[in-house]
């Protein structure tokens, strides 16, 4: 039989025969492969603009018009119509974490904000394959720096949240064993694995982990009781480890742990962090005797039979990126590949906050409020009061512009203060790169804009407007992907290359 190629169209008022499925199949035949290669790297949003149709029927009716299948008729219009639109050169699943949950290591932590390393591969082969030093001020789960070392360029990274910096750091260490200490890695793990969960009942819990979560936490319960103990017994297993002197056992085995921290709680991290609702509770709560296991044989899986190895060297220069000013390096920066925090209202900190219990990087309630001052300001609970009384300094027209409507309709005023601090803060990353980059730097950044207050803040362009005095020149914009937010508006993703040129 001729092989099928589909692309599903999303559309709100669509129902499959299956009754569940809100996505319509538009079917390619083997002899269509080409015009399927351009329309399988298209949005729904952008296909339903070709086709001039927003819901399903209005599709249905004009095809019925016209005396074709729905099918016959989108692809008609399709490909009449698709060479005059814009087809972008990356997918939504490499601009998302979507593409990485099935990656070797990229898979021991997922982290939703994470882009995916063929995104980054094709990044570097596009636009600064000669580059002998590449920087990361925003290096979350370490994308960059994988890609980079795949292809043979040495990284500098920031990242400020210490969860992170410990996963970075982690599989740093194991992809750089050699394959003998690679297996001896996994037949520990493969040991523990047999023999943990009948441990743990004769271990004691971590009493100063117990300790620390009433101090943080006080009395919000986040996990069911026995989980809880649980978790707390791990805790002393690691602890012993580590005291033994098997530093990597013990920091691979509490990647493990902290993965496992939400889904056995009553938290569910749904863009942030929030309770599960009474549904969630029944149908999703799992424990951790059954999930642990299964995480070490996926990370037993990637140290044993995944042969990435790093080869070069990768230093984090400055946890806080803000900082990257006060580095002076003896060799100078070539490109810059990041993703920064979006405007967008993610308090990193806080959606992290049981894995750094776990970690012990929580010690009073007080602790998170100081990671987070140290984080860039994306959410409206981080903004810094001192900024209200700075002047507005930074040359921006369009920030201008857009404050003065988000002073006005904002429903919140920290909302303009927040905005304020966005800016601000980005500006003094980039002043900062500016002691540490090359002449003709290259510097690709992904990022989307945000609505506030209905007040559309156009980050992008926004940056890119405070940061020309620096020497930062737009190269070129490309639309990564768009989608609508709550109230209709249309939000992108975009990728900006940038030039630096000393001024
Ligand atoms: C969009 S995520 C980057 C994800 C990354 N591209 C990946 O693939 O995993 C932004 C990251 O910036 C970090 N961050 C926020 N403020 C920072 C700062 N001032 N310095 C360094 N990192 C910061 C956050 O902790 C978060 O991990």
């Amino acid at each position: 039989m001729a092989t099928q190629l589909h692309k599903a169209i999303y559309f709100d008022d669509y129902q499959s025969e299956k009754g569940k499925a809100k996505s319509f199949a538009l079917a390619f035949t083997e002899d269509e492969a080409e015009l399927f290669k351009k329309v399988g790297q298209l949005s729904s949003y952008a296909i339903k603009k070709i086709l001039k149709c927003d819901t399903y029927s209005v599709l249905k009716k004009k095809a019925d018009r016209d005396g074709r299948s729905v099918n016959q008729y989108a692809k008609r219009i399709i490909a009449k119509h698709i060479n005059k639109v814009d087809v972008p050169s990356f997918q939504t699943k490499d601009v998302t974490f979507g593409n990485s949950k099935d990656v070797p290591f990229q898979r021991w932590y997922p982290y939703i904000e994470g882009y995916s390393p063929s995104f980054v591969d094709a990044l570097i082969d596009k636009y600064c394959p000669n580059a002998k030093l590449i920087y990361e001020p925003f290096a979350g789960t370490g994308t960059t720096i994988f890609s980079a070392d795949h292809k043979g360029i040495p990284t500098l990274y920031s990242e400020v949240n210490p969860l992170l910096q410990v996963l970075i750091d982690t599989k740093i260490s194991v992809m750089k064993l050699s394959s003998s200490k690679r297996q001896a890695l996994a037949s520990k793990l493969v040991n523990i694995n047999d023999n943990m969960f009948a441990a743990l009942a004769k271990t004691t819990p971590a009493e100063n982990l117990r300790a620390s979560y009433y101090r943080v936490f006080g009395k919000s319960v986040y996990f069911p009781e026995d989980q809880f103990e649980q978790v707390l017994r791990l805790k002393t297993i690691i602890d012993g480890i580590e005291k033994d002197g098997d530093l990597l056992l013990a920091k691979v085995l509490s990647v493990a742990v902290f993965s496992c921290l939400i889904p056995i709680s009553y938290l569910k991290k749904q863009g942030d962090l929030r309770f599960k609702t009474e549904k969630e509770r029944q149908n999703e709560m799992v424990i951790i005797q059954d999930i642990l296991p299964e995480k070490i044989k996926v990370i037993i899986e990637d140290i044993q039979n995944c042969q990435v190895n790093i080869r070069l060297n990768h230093k984090l220069i400055q946890g806080n990126a803000k900082n990257i000013g006060k580095s002076s390096l003896k060799n100078k920066i070539d490109a810059v590949i990041t993703s920064p925090p979006y405007l967008n209202g993610t308090n990193y900190f806080r959606n992290t906050k049981l894995e750094l219990w776990f970690l012990s990087y929580l010690q009073s309630e007080d602790d998170l409020r100081l990671y987070r001052d140290e984080a860039l300001t994306s959410g409206i609970n981080d903004v810094k009061q001192e900024y209200s009384k700075q002047v507005n300094d930074l040359s921006s027209p369009l920030l201008d512009d857009t404050m003065m409507i988000l002073d006005k309709q904002a429903y919140d005023r920290r909302i303009p203060l927040m905005a304020r601090c966005y800016f601000r803060e980005m500006h003094e990353v980039f002043q900062g790169l500016t002691k540490n980059l090359n002449d003709g730097a290259d510097i690709l950044v992904d990022l989307g804009d945000s609505i506030f207050s209905n007040v559309h803040i156009q980050t992008d362009l926004i940056l890119l407007e405070i940061i020309e005095p620096l020497g930062f020149k737009l190269q070129s914009r490309e639309i990564l992907r768009q989608r609508r937010s709550r109230n209709g508006a249309l939000l992108s993703q975009v990728l900006l290359v940038i030039k630096y040129k000393k001024v």
